[in-house]
């Protein structure tokens, strides 16, 4: 089964065709980066008239590189929530006429669900059930994917995503968006133990996150120390970060692996890209024996091979959208269309 899968949920306007679930036929990504830069962080309108100007194309681009034609293809697949709601609209509703005019089923893909199927393109082995931790620049979850659509959330964020987290301390730190990505190359030759900063812990609920404070105290070292006349070492300060981070995103999954019986863990999301998340998550698994999943660097961030992926899983589930489906800016990961 050959699917057509488009992705506009926040500012890479992106288009592919998978073949069942697993075979990526092609993959075009047309990212606003450049655009956004000069704000520091995306601009919903913008990323809605930039996805508008760019969808057209990139689809294209997807069909010719993949060498099909709408003939060829079984279903239209698309992000519908969470996400910039208006951004969302752009993919939803070029979909909604693609289903139309080429009469083909419609699936409608939840965005976490999608950067979790970005291991199945990346793991031809790996299946269900397994324990996912799902971190995003919106999202940071501890997932339990009992099937290929069937989620329970066990532990969530009670404030800011882990990426965040790390964006706003990037940007504090005078440090270019995407602040993820570049707080990750800075601080690769920082020491962590330089700076000391609170390791957020949240009462009561052993497997749920909380980063605001975190991202507070980073913003009060650089205004402490500015005030003070004192240079702050962005590396250090960076790998502080990033370390208490991933501290907390990798404690909290081997308590929740641990307790609930996983054996296989599974990373995914734009924070997996991290270079000490992946390894810390990687050293914890080797001692522990259990089977390590993340995506290749590729599929971490937005794409729209990994709905295509996740796409084929909705379609057998027999989640398939009339043309009202609607856009969402939320929507729990455990809640069907
Ligand atoms: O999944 P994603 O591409 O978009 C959302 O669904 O939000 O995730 C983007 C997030 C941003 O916060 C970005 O800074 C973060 O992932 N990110 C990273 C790295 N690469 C992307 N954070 C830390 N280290 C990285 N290497
Ligand atoms: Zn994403």
């Amino acid at each position: 089964m050959k699917i057509l899968a488009i992705e506009s949920s926040c500012d890479e306007t992106a288009a592919a065709v998978v073949e069942d679930g697993r075979k990526v036929l092609s993959s075009v990504i047309a990212s606003q980066v450049s655009e956004h830069i000069i704000y520091g962080g995306v601009v919903p309108e913008i990323a809605s008239r930039m996805h508008a100007q760019a969808i057209s194309g990139v689809v294209s681009k997807a069909m010719s590189d993949a060498g099909v034609g709408y003939s060829d293809i079984d279903a239209i697949a698309v992000t519908y929530a969470p996400g910039l709601i208006g951004a969302l609209l752009v993919g939803v509703n070029f979909a909604k006429g693609l289903s139309y005019s080429a009469r083909l089923p419609l699936i409608p893909v939840h965005h976490l669900r999608s950067h979790i199927a970005a291991n199945y393109i990346s793991h031809a082995d790996l299946k269900p059930p397994f324990l996912c931790l799902v971190v995003s620049g919106g999202h940071s979850h501890i997932v339990a994917v009992n099937d290929y659509t069937d989620f329970s959330i066990i532990g969530r964020t009670r404030d800011d995503a882990a990426g965040e987290c790390m964006d706003k301390a990037a940007r504090a730190m005078g440090l270019p968006y995407p602040g993820g990505v570049n707080l990750d190359r800075i601080s690769t030759d920082g020491d962590s133990s330089l700076y000391k900063l609170p390791h957020p812990h949240v009462e009561g609920s052993e497997y749920d996150f909380s980063f605001s404070g975190l991202k507070t105290a980073v913003v009060n070292i650089i205004h402490n120390s500015k005030q003070k006349g004192i240079d702050v070492s962005v590396p250090d300060l960076g790998a502080s970060c990033i370390e208490t981070v991933a501290d907390c995103l990798v404690k909290n999954t081997v308590k929740a692996a641990e307790k609930h019986g996983f054996d296989k863990i599974v990373l995914a999301g734009g924070v997996s890209a991290n270079s000490r998340l992946r390894k810390r998550m990687t050293e914890i698994c080797t001692e522990n024996g259990w089977k390590l999943y993340m995506p290749e660097l590729s599929l971490c961030g937005d794409n729209a091979a990994m709905v295509g992926a996740q796409a084929f899983y909705e379609y057998q589930s027999g989640n398939i959208a009339g043309l009202e489906l609607n856009a969402f800016a939320t929507m729990p990961i455990d809640e069907q269309n």
